[in-house]
């Protein structure tokens, strides 16, 4: 199972599509029923859909995988006791099918299976290949984990004092729980093709107005470098490389794994955050619930 895309309602789809593809990298791919879809290098349909709405919200974090795996986490989703939609076909780049899922929190996820494979494109270092992860706040992220291994077939990978990280392939994390006092959209990362790409993407995002709030850095579990932004549309957004990758004899990480020096939160230590514009961009998008 892989994260393939993530589906946003905006208030302005035009303008939103317009810093997707314009600054931030992402290419145009297509557009049916009032929704924008965009990709990045990678051999994914595409990686994020706008869809324009009264308030900006996330559909759904949609993971693709076989018919076998999305059948088995059918069961469990039902076994637990949790908000199932039908399944069905979707009508979109890569016209899969599937089924949409919510979690203890109202955080919706989608599982789909892939019928149309696209070609990977060339590399280019100012382009996203792809959504890598997701992060989401949680008020009780134990549970949300928990649901995320148990019903959703998720690993555990880390757990710090702040987050948990949980994964659906070889990559360290797909998904991440916050510690928070509401269960909204903590941010979305776009993997780039390497360092040079991402510091590349900061002058770019600097040309268009947008200022780095956090970053450049490099994160403990994960180990991945990272420049943190606010998308004009609202929602904070991070550019990421060298995540790490990982097997089945990794060791799951503790609080006590990740604690920092003092006044330390990343590796390297040079790079300032802007908490103020961090709080206020990982508190805009709620998830919209299931239709019942
Ligand atoms: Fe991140």
């Amino acid at each position: 199972m892989r994260l393939r895309s993530i589906e946003l309602e905006v208030l302005d789809r035009e303008s939103a599509v317009r810093f997707f593809r314009d600054t931030w990298g992402l290419l145009d791919a297509g557009a049916r029923n009032g929704i924008s879809y965009l990709r990045g290098t990678a051999d994914i349909p595409y990686v994020v859909s706008v869809a324009q709405a009264g308030e900006p919200a996330v559909a759904a974090v949609t993971f693709a995988g076989s018919k076998p795996e999305l059948e088995r986490i059918r069961k469990r989703a039902s076994a637990a006791g949790a908000r199932l939609g039908p399944v069905r076909d979707f009508d979109e780049p890569g016209s899969g099918s599937g089924y949409f899922v919510e979690g203890p929190e109202g955080h919706v996820f989608r599982f789909v299976t892939e019928r149309k494979r696209v070609k990977k494109l060339r590399p280019d270092r100012d382009r996203p290949l792809q959504v890598t992860h997701v992060v989401l706040n949680a008020r009780d992220r134990e549970a949300c984990t928990r649901f995320a291994v148990d019903v959703l077939a998720f690993r555990l990978s880390d757990r710090t004092g702040f987050m948990n990280f949980v994964r659906c392939d070889r990559v360290h994390h797909a998904l991440a729980y916050a510690h928070s006092d509401n269960s909204l959209l903590n941010h979305i990362a776009f993997e780039m093709t390497d360092i040079d790409a991402v510091m590349r993407g900061i002058g770019r995002l600097k040309d268009a107005g947008v200022e780095t709030f956090w970053g450049p850095g490099r994160h403990g579990p994960g180990n991945n470098v990272f420049a943190y932004f606010v998308a004009p549309f609202g929602a904070a957004v991070e550019y990421t490389s060298e995540v790490q990758r990982v097997g089945s004899s990794y060791k799951v990480g503790t609080p006590d794994d990740w604690k920092w020096p003092p006044r330390r939160n990343d590796h390297w230590g040079i790079s300032t955050r802007n908490s103020a514009a961090i709080s206020q961009a990982e508190r805009r998008f709620g998830f919209r619930p299931l239709a019942a």
